[in-house]
């Protein structure tokens, strides 16, 4: 347990549960245990035959210039065509592509391929219009409506990069990237829905469009139906422009051309536009789709509870989805609204088989109660996923029991906007899972854990996860910024990715993801990952949520202070804190004892759900807070300090 070990990070957390494939499920994988036998380079080139049409084939795998990766050189494809056309000419028109469930109850289309295929050609055609051709940088901006994955797969068809901002951001935001990758068109809607308000996107973006002068035009989506101002010669409907769906040939693209950037919002510096292109793309977030969601296009009805604004929706509700011709639920409203159970409920209608949400999702349903999900029938349940963050323990077996009934394998998948894939999680059908643990890096990626000095950790051991060798769907770059696309991922070791979360890996060497490595804390020379402190207190039957956070100390260097949420009905005390405290102990050691902790009914989170422990160091510190734009909703931070101010418990 001593930080002299070389270890970057201490591990004390062990979770015994082990949970092993069913012999039905695994006899029908789409996986099979040989997966793992095969050579990195026949594995990707088999694979981009077998997921990808290309206009013209490739002629050399891949080329490997750190910190620089191409693939799939010299090969010729088209995003939509492979994930819309293709489907319709091999006769599979009728499938339904998205059953979109809106949040106003009862607002509901299923739209099939051949009806895709009709509506992105009419918004490639309405595209071309206001002058969109290869090469033109498209903003979009909106809200889940079918129309944003048609959206994409317009400027896709025409070779046209787009950069999708999450409808939740600023007109700043919106600027800001906008400026960045210098898009001439935006597409937008008139408002959006959320919990039952309407958010009044194109007014945003008239505040943006202010500061953007390089977009000439919009294309604007009426959802809503209020009014909303339009700038004459700018601004063009969508359902006036969208018109014609005479044919519009799918442009042949490069594997190396830009497909889309995607800006990851750092925490204090402006965002990075990150890169990705064509053919290695395409080939990376269709293989996994295949591979770790199990799918069968035919029966599965696969359900991924993102927003397509992060990467998670343009890989995994759009590109890899589509690609492997898939039936998908979109689902445009927050989980809560009218009630509690209206996941469930949609589960129950559309007989959804697969679905992949984010920790943050689950403990949310759990502070909620079981209730919710036990009123709807969740049978046709098959398989679950988690992305975003370190999933506790307590959350994914609550996740496989309420949800799962015991039956689902859960599919635990890290990776990043910049890996634009997943990299390390189980197959189900063949992987023993373990609860809170992602398990093994993907066929054909080669991951790592390092010391500080760059030493391979052995099994038991703490560190920071690295990529040994590139991956298809890998980032090309940081738009504009090639220092800087160096210093964040490339200069702690060479030629060697470093994805700036600390992991360890295990005697089985599986992998557990320990969190970003800024929010490691030091207790009395111990390195201690915050997620295991979390898990800790996440295990106690009364805690739904946990986030901890490293505070000054004149004695230990640094004390932990945690913020706790209850599990609904369940009131904060004295004794709770101290049960609490005494249940960490227990669970992992007296020295992940907290010295504080703070009872509140919310965390500070990002947009995308993340805890933003940055603030809650700010908070435990008691100092004036950092940047809190990116934050989802300041009024928790500013409850917060008042809370730290009052409930604080010192030993
Ligand atoms: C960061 C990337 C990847 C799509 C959504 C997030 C954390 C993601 C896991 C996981 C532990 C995870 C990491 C990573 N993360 N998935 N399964 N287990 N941590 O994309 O916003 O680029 O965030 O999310 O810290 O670096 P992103």
């Amino acid at each position: 347990m001593s930080s002299d070990s070389g270890q970057a990070i201490d591990t004390l957390f062990q979770e015994e549960r082990r949970y092993p494939p069913s012999a039905a499920f695994s006899a029908a994988a789409n996986a099979k245990p040989d997966i793992y036998d095969e050579a990195f380079e026949s594995f990707w080139e088999r694979e981009a035959h077998e997921r990808v049409t290309w206009f013209e084939p490739f002629t050399s795998l891949y080329e490997w210039n750190p910190p620089y990766a191409k693939w799939y050189l010299g090969g010729k494809l088209n995003v939509a065509y492979n994930c819309v056309d293709r489907h319709v000419e091999a006769g599979r028109g009728d499938r339904v592509a998205y059953y979109w469930e809106g949040e106003p109850v009862g607002d509901r289309r299923a739209i099939t391929y051949a009806e895709l295929q009709d509506e992105v050609v009419r918004c490639a055609n309405a595209l071309k219009a206001l002058g969109v051709g290869k090469g033109t940088a498209v903003g979009i901006y909106m809200g889940m409506v079918p129309e944003a994955p048609i959206a994409m797969l317009a400027c896709a068809r025409l070779g046209a990069p787009h950069t999708v901002v999450f409808g939740g951001f600023s007109a700043d935001s919106l600027a800001d990237r906008l400026n960045d990758m210098g898009c001439e068109v935006l597409i937008t809607q008139d408002e959006a829905y959320r919990r039952g308000n309407p958010v009044p996107l194109k007014t945003t973006a008239d505040e943006a469009l202010a500061a953007a002068p390089s977009v000439r035009k919009t294309l604007v989506l009426r959802r809503t139906g209020n009014p909303v101002p339009m700038t004459d010669g700018r601004d063009h409907w969508w359902h006036e422009l969208a018109t014609d769906g005479s044919p519009c040939a799918p442009e042949p693209m490069d594997s190396e051309d830009l497909l889309y950037l995607l800006y990851t919002s750092g925490t204090t510096a402006k965002p990075k536009g990150i890169v990705h292109t064509t053919g290695g793309y395409l080939v990376g977030v269709a293989t996994t789709h295949n591979y770790i969601f199990d799918l069968k296009p035919e029966n599965d009805v696969y359900w991924c509870a993102a927003d397509v604004g992060w990467v998670t929706g343009h890989s995994y509700i759009v590109y890899g989805p589509l690609c492997n011709g898939a039936t998908s639920v979109m689902y445009e409203g927050t989980p809560d609204f009218p009630d509690k159970d209206r996941w469930w409920e949609i589960i129950e209608r559309y007989g959804v088989t697969i679905l992949y949400t984010a920790p943050t999702a689950i403990r949310a349903h759990m502070k909620w109660g079981p209730q919710y999900a036990a009123k709807h029938d969740l049978s046709t349940l098959r398989l679950l996923g988690s992305v975003g963050e370190p999933i506790n323990p307590e959350a994914w077996v609550w996740y496989h029991e309420h949800i799962g009934g015991e039956r689902c394998p859960i599919v635990d998948t890290w990776w990043q906007t910049e890996t634009g894939m997943v990299l390390i999680s189980p197959l189900p059908g063949i992987t023993t899972t373990k609860p809170g643990s992602a398990t093994r890096p993907f066929p054909g990626v080669d991951a790592a854990v390092y010391s500080e000095e760059g030493n391979e950790v052995g099994p038991g051991g703490g560190g920071y996860l690295v990529l040994r060798k590139p991956w298809p769907a890998m980032l090309r770059g940081v738009y504009g910024d090639d220092q800087r696309f160096r210093d964040t991922y490339w200069s702690k070791y060479p030629n060697t990715y470093f994805a700036g979360d600390g992991a360890r890996i295990d005697h089985d060497g599986d992998f557990w993801l320990l969190g970003r490595v800024d929010d490691v804390m030091n207790v009395s020379g111990h390195r201690i990952s915050t997620i295991e402190v979390e898990s800790a207190l996440v295990d106690h039957r009364d805690v739904a949520e946990a986030a901890v956070a490293a505070r000054a100390d004149a004695l230990t260097g640094q004390a932990i202070v945690a913020f706790v949420t209850l599990k609904g009905g369940v009131e904060g005390s004295v004794e709770k804190l101290e049960e609490l405290r005494n249940h960490v102990a227990e669970k992992i050691g007296p020295i992940a004892k907290p010295a504080n902790i703070v009872f509140t009914p919310e965390l500070p989170k990002t947009r995308s759900g993340k805890i933003m422990r940055r603030l809650l160091r700010d908070v435990a510190e008691n100092r004036p807070l950092g940047d809190t734009t990116t934050l989802a909703d300041p009024s928790v931070v500013a409850e917060l300090q008042d809370r730290g101010a009052a409930e604080t418990h010192d030993d």
